[in-house]
């Protein structure tokens, strides 16, 4: 018996790998700045008593060094951490000011950042954290500006922390998704976005948010007991992509 803590647990991926976990026998602490959180939970997870969640906004470091330890008490110990909760725009360079880019910021990297350095205390005898990165984090991206720097930046902290974190036999590693069907995309993506991405994808399709859950239950479990400081592309062949079969 052990408990993970998600991030972003109020929708799409970080939704996913709750339900996951939760189904294969976790304690899971879920967190989301969306107040709703509890009853996303409650009502999508049929094991409640194995279930705790709490309204959290990533980015207030006093919240999450309050609610993160107070939803842990009397619990399991935390042998793992998923941090999904992220902000995505496109938008040009040039229509990007500061403001914006401070805030994604905020909560792609440091409030990745804060949550992971709240949690680690609790792990007593090692586990894994598991970051979301992107794809657009690896490759310059169209309207990724501030998106791709947040996220290149979550790899790198990836590497730094599983350097830092080994001692303790704590693993940390990202994935970085190609297009996953959330309410993230929903709203960013076009029709026409959605043909340029299929477009330079293998599979030709978006991913389900299921199929990165459990590329993070992985990275959790002992069956990669030997990875650390790794980024997984989780992408239909995006990054794999060169001159396609059918191009022209
Ligand atoms: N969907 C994709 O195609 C895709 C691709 C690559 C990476 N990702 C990354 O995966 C992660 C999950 O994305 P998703 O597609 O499930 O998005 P989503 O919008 O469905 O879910 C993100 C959740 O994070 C929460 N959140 C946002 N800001 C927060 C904050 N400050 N504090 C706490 N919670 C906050 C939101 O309320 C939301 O419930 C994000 O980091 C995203 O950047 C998504």
């Amino acid at each position: 018996m052990a408990t993970a803590v998600v991030t972003g647990a109020a929708s799409g991926i970080g939704l996913a790998c709750a339900r996951l976990l939760a189904r294969e026998g976790w304690h899971v602490v879920g967190l989301d700045v969306n107040g709703n959180v509890g009853d996303v939970l409650g009502e999508k997870l049929c094991t409640s008593s194995r279930v705790r969640s709490a309204p959290c906004d990533v980015t207030d470091e006093v919240a999450v060094e309050t609610v993160i330890p107070d939803l842990l008490k009397g619990w399991p110990m935390l042998a793992g951490l998923v941090n999904c909760a992220g902000l995505a725009r496109d938008i040009p360079m040039m229509d990007t000011d500061a403001g914006l880019f401070r805030q994604i910021m905020d909560v792609n990297v440091v409030g990745t950042f804060t949550v992971i350095r709240t949690c680690v205390p609790h792990m007593g005898d090692g586990g894994a954290i598991v970051n979301m990165s992107s794809v657009a984090g690896l490759r310059g991206s169209k309207g990724r500006l501030a998106y791709g720097a947040s996220k290149a930046a979550v790899v790198n902290m990836t590497q730094v922390m599983a350097m830092e974190l080994a001692p303790r036999d704590i693993r940390v590693n990202a994935i970085a998704p190609g297009p996953v069907e959330t309410a993230m995309i929903q709203k960013m993506h076009s029709d026409a976005d959605r043909r340029r991405y299929t477009g330079r994808m293998f599979m030709k399709r978006y991913a389900r948010p299921r199929e990165i859950a459990e590329v993070a239950y992985f990275l959790l479990s002992d069956r990669s007991s030997f990875i650390t400081g790794e980024v997984i592309a989780a992408d239909g062949g995006f990054l794999a992509a060169g001159l396609m079969a059918g191009d022209g």
